[in-house]
């Protein structure tokens, strides 16, 4: 998953080793890329980084806007706003800003000397208050836009919608610092999504409401290249297999519907009044959907029976595949 591409490797790790909260925020920083992507290239950075580093201090010695002289830099914007610098910048993830000839305020805000100069002129100054979503979106992209997370963001059923970043972020005013989120989840979701809010009510549920697994576990809300924006894992299968890796097999002998039309030809994801999640209430008729019987049934004593009464995955008990029996028998 090498998501991390070289540009934004350079930018983060010349930023990281900035003699400001210099190591500590470094080591964040890489271990979380590390994480984030196996990728070799990043090692392989990291070996080079003080070239990198030299390199990049170099481009930020004239970047041509701060030589207009239209920046004034955060402790600036701290002699009016310190308040909110305070209680809702300094301590939210956006201080990284700051580092390494950062923008801080003014990454978001804009360039503020017409700003200040004006004594507070808030027509001078990049608001989020008067601005489309469309608009606001494209500059938080700005920064997050290369992020595997993010990246699908423009295409995503969310932004066609005109969902922004702003209806579920809050970069000063979070109400659950984790993540700057508005809300928490599931609660956020529910505000839009009432019919998942039934789903989840039903009777047989993954515990979402519970807080035992969560919306985001199974969506990439940022947008996926996926159909109803649900996650994949990184071999491409369901993202399910997470979770219940003993159904998504791979096994000897595989039932062909688990791989070709998923885990939810047969299950809802959400919830339902039928035990096991299944689509149906009826164990045989989830079957008979695809198995014609017993019309065109096996031949033999054992389908010459009244179906409805016999389950099927009573004999055909390994249902979502076998390493030892053709029909799923074990
Ligand atoms: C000389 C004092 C002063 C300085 C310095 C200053 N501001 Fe302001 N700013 C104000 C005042 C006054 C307001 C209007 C009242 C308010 O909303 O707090 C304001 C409002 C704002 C707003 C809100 C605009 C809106 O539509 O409500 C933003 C954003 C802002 N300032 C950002 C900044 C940034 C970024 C900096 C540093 C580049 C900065 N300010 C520096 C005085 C200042
Ligand atoms: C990551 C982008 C970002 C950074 C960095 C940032 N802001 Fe903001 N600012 C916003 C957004 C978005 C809003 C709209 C309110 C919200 O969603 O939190 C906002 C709102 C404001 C407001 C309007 C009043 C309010 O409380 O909402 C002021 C004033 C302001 N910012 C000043 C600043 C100052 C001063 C700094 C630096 C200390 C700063 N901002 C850094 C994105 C940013
Ligand atoms: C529909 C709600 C929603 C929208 C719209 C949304 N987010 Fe998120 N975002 C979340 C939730 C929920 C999480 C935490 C779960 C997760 O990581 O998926 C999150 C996590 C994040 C994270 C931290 C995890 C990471 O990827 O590093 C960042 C950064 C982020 N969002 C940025 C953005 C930006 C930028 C936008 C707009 C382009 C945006 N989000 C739009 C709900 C949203
Ligand atoms: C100048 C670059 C920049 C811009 C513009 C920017 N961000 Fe960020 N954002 C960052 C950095 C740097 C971090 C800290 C990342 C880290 O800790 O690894 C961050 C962190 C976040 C996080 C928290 C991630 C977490 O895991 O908790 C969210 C959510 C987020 N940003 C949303 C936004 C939104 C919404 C906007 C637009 C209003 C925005 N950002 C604009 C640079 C930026
Ligand atoms: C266990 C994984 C999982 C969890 C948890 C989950 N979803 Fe889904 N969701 C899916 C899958 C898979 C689909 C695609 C449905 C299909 O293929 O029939 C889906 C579909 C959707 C859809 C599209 C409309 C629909 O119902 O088909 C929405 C909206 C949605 N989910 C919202 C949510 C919200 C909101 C939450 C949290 C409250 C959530 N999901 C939690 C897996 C999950
Ligand atoms: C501000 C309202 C709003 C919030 C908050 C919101 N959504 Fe959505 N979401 C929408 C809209 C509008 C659409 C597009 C129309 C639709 O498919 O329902 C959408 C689409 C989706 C889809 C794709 C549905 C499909 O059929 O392709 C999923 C999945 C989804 N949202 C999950 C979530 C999750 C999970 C959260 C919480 C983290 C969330 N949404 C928060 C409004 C919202
Ligand atoms: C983040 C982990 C996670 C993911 C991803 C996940 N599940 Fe689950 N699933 C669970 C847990 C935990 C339970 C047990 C729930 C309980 O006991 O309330 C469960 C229960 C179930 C059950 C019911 C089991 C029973 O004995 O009644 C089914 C069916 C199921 N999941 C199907 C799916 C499908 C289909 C997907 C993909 C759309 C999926 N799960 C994704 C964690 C997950
Ligand atoms: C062809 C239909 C079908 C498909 C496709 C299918 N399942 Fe199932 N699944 C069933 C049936 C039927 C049961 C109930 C078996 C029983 O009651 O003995 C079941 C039961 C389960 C259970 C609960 C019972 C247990 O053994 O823990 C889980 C969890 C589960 N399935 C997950 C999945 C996942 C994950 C996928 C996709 C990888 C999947 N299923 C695909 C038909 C299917
Ligand atoms: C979504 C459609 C679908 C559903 C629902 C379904 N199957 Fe299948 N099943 C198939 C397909 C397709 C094959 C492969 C048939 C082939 O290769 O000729 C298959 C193969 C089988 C086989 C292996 C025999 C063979 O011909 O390879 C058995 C046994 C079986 N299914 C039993 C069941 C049982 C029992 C259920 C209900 C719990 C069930 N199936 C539900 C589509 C389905
Ligand atoms: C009493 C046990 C039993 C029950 C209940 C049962 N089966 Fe079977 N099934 C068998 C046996 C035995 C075979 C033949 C195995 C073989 O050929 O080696 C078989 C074979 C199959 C095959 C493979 C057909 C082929 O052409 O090879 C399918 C499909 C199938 N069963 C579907 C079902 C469905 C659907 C149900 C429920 C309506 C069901 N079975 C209920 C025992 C059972």
């Amino acid at each position: 998953m090498g998501y991390c591409s070289l540009q934004r490797c350079q930018m983060e790790l010349a930023r990281a080793s900035h003699q400001t909260r210099g190591s500590d925020v470094k080591t964040r920083i890489v271990s979380k890329q590390l994480r984030e992507s196996a990728s070799p290239t990043i090692l392989l950075l990291l070996l080079i980084q003080p070239i990198l580093v030299a390199s990049q201090q170099e481009k930020n010695a004239t970047p041509s806007e701060k030589g207009t002289g239209q920046y004034v830099g955060v402790n600036t914007c701290k002699t009016c706003h310190e308040d909110l610098y305070n209680k809702n910048f300094e301590n939210t993830p956006h201080f990284k800003t700051t580092l390494q000839d950062g923008y801080g305020c003014e990454s978001c805000h804009g360039p503020g000397a017409a700003h200040v100069e004006g004594g507070g002129d808030v027509t001078k100054i990049i608001s989020f208050k008067s601005m489309s979503k469309k608009d606001a979106n494209a500059r938080c992209l700005s920064c997050h836009g290369e992020k595997h997370q993010q990246r699908h963001f423009s295409a995503s059923a969310h932004a066609s919608n005109d969902v922004g970043c702003l209806d579920c972020h809050s970069p000063h005013h979070a109400k659950e610092p984790e993540h700057l989120l508005v809300r928490s989840q599931p609660k956020l979701c529910y505000g839009c999504h009432t019919a998942a809010k039934a789903d989840f009510a039903k009777p047989y549920h993954h515990r979402v409401d519970e807080g035992l697994i969560q919306c985001s576990d199974c969506h990439n809300v940022h947008g996926t290249t996926t159909i109803h924006q649900v996650r994949a894992l990184p071999t491409g299968d369901a993202i399910c297999g997470k979770c219940h890796a003993d159904k998504q097999g791979p096994f000897v002998y595989e039932h062909v519907p688990v791989k070709t039309e998923g885990c939810s030809s047969c299950h809802t994801p959400h919830g339902s009044t039928n035990p096991r999640y299944l689509r149906v209430s009826q164990v045989n008729l989830l079957c008979l959907q695809c198995h014609s019987f017993p019309a065109q049934g096996p031949a033999g004593p054992s389908h010459n029976q009244a179906t409805k009464y016999q389950a099927c995955t009573m004999c055909h008990a390994a249902i979502h595949g076998s390493n030892a029996s053709n029909v799923f028998f074990r």
